[in-house]
């Protein structure tokens, strides 16, 4: 898998253009949350191991395939919540970690607020789910959490990354893949994404920015 992988699909992109659209309300938004991200996961997903199974049909025996590892879904606060009820549908089994992150408006640095993780990784693959890597700070921090924890095998799943949090979290991180609808132009003064959709965890949630 390529380090960022852009899902260009006609789907994706159409979802997505409707997301950034500012007369898209809380409620559409987050119905287009779930919808797109089963279809960034089955991206980001591709290298999933499987083992080889044998099951019986009605008709007799079939070979067929079984995912080898168990899933951990890692949503990040808020935002990324309305990001795990598409992701469960795609692993309905999967145990989902919220970590809680928001980022300080003046300094831009993520601030860890929840974490809920055991002692000891219980899973083999974590799939953080946020929908916006800006500076890339939280990216980052939830990448360094979740190694510290030690679960073997992590990827970033996300909407839109601006490019200079692409290169932060790469320096970061260069061995965890990043799987987004878009990669934007850049950031403003203010550290959010142009053109973006704005504050995804005030759009979901029809909060004002202050
Ligand atoms: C947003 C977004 C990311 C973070 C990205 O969350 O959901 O978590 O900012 O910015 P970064 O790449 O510069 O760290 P925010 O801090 O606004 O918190 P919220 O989801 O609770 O609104």
């Amino acid at each position: 898998m390529p380090r960022v992988q852009i899902v260009r699909h006609p789907v994706v992109q159409h979802k997505l253009t409707e997301l950034r659209d500012q007369r898209t309300g809380p409620k559409r938004f987050r119905e287009l949350l779930r919808e797109i991200t089963p279809l960034l996961l089955y991206e980001a997903t591709r290298d999933l191991e499987v083992e080889e199974v044998v099951v019986a049909t009605p008709m007799g025996e079939a070979r067929g395939h079984r995912l080898r590892w168990t899933i951990g879904l890692v949503p990040i606060l808020r935002a990324g919540l309305g990001m795990a009820e598409g992701a469960l549908q795609v692993f309905p089994e999967a145990q989902v970690w919220h970590l809680g992150l928001y980022r300080d408006e003046h300094t831009l640095q993520p601030i860890a607020y929840y974490n809920r993780l055991p002692p000891r990784p219980t899973v083999a693959w974590c799939f953080i789910l946020d929908p916006m890597l800006a500076t890339g700070g939280s990216a980052v921090a939830a990448v360094d959490i979740l190694k510290r924890w030690g679960v073997p095998r992590v990827v970033f799943v996300g909407l839109i990354a601006a490019p200079e949090g692409l290169k932060r979290f790469e320096a970061a991180h260069p061995d965890i893949p990043v799987v987004v609808a878009a990669v934007d132009d850049r950031l403003n003064d203010r550290g959010f994404i142009v053109p973006g959709l704005g504050d995804a965890g005030d759009r979901q949630f029809g909060t004002a920015s202050g």
